[in-house]
C-alpha cells in the first residue's frame, strides 16, 4: 500500500502508537485493506486461524452460536481488533464474526503478527492484554 496515505491512518491506531520507522515500513509493505459489505460472515467459529484482523471503518459482531443459537460476545467499532486469540492460541476461531454495516478491514498474515508482536512491547502487551480480558469474559459465560 503506498506509504504516504496509509502512514497517518496506522499512526491513529493504539496497537501501531509505538511502532519505529522499520517496523512501520514492514507494517506498510504487508498490511492489506479489505471491504466488506453490512451482513457479510468475515469468518465461522471453527474456521482455522491464519489473520488478524483491524477495524478501520464500521462495525462487527462476535457472536458464538450453540443448539441454534446465537450468543453476542461483543461489538467491536474502529480501531479495534479481532482475530487475535486463534494466532496466540494456535486453536481454531472461538467465534464468528459478521460485519454489522459496512467495514474496511486491516489484515495481516499470523507470520506477520507473530513477527510484530515479538519485536515490538507495546503491540504485544495491547494484545495480550485484550487476549486475556476476552479469555476471561468467555470463561464467565463458560463458552
Ligand atoms: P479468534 O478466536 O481468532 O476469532 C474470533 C475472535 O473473536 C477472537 O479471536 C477474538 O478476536 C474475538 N473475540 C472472542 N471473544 C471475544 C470477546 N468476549 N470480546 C471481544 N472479542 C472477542
Amino acid at each position: 500500500m503506498e506509504t504516504f496515505s496509509i502512514l497517518p491512518i496506522l499512526q491513529k491506531i493504539p496497537i501501531f502508537q509505538d511502532l519505529n520507522e522499520q517496523d512501520h515500513k514492514e507494517i506498510i509493505d504487508r498490511i492489506t485493506l479489505q471491504y466488506f459489505p453490512a451482513n457479510t460472515i468475515i469468518f465461522s467459529e471453527g474456521d482455522p486461524g491464519d489473520k488478524m484482523y483491524i477495524i478501520k471503518t464500521g462495525l462487527v459482531k462476535v457472536f458464538k452460536t450453540e443448539n441454534s443459537q446465537e450468543k453476542e460476545l461483543a461489538i467491536l467499532g474502529e480501531n479495534e481488533f479481532f482475530g487475535e486469540m486463534a494466532l496466540i492460541s494456535e486453536a481454531p476461531r472461538n467465534a464468528s464474526i459478521i460485519t454489522l454495516e459496512e467495514c474496511e478491514l486491516f489484515t495481516f498474515s499470523k507470520q506477520d503478527f507473530l513477527k510484530l508482536t515479538s519485536t515490538n512491547q507495546h503491540m504485544a502487551t495491547i494484545i495480550n492484554d485484550e487476549f486475556i480480558k476476552r479469555v476471561k469474559e468467555n470463561q464467565k459465560y463458560d463458552i
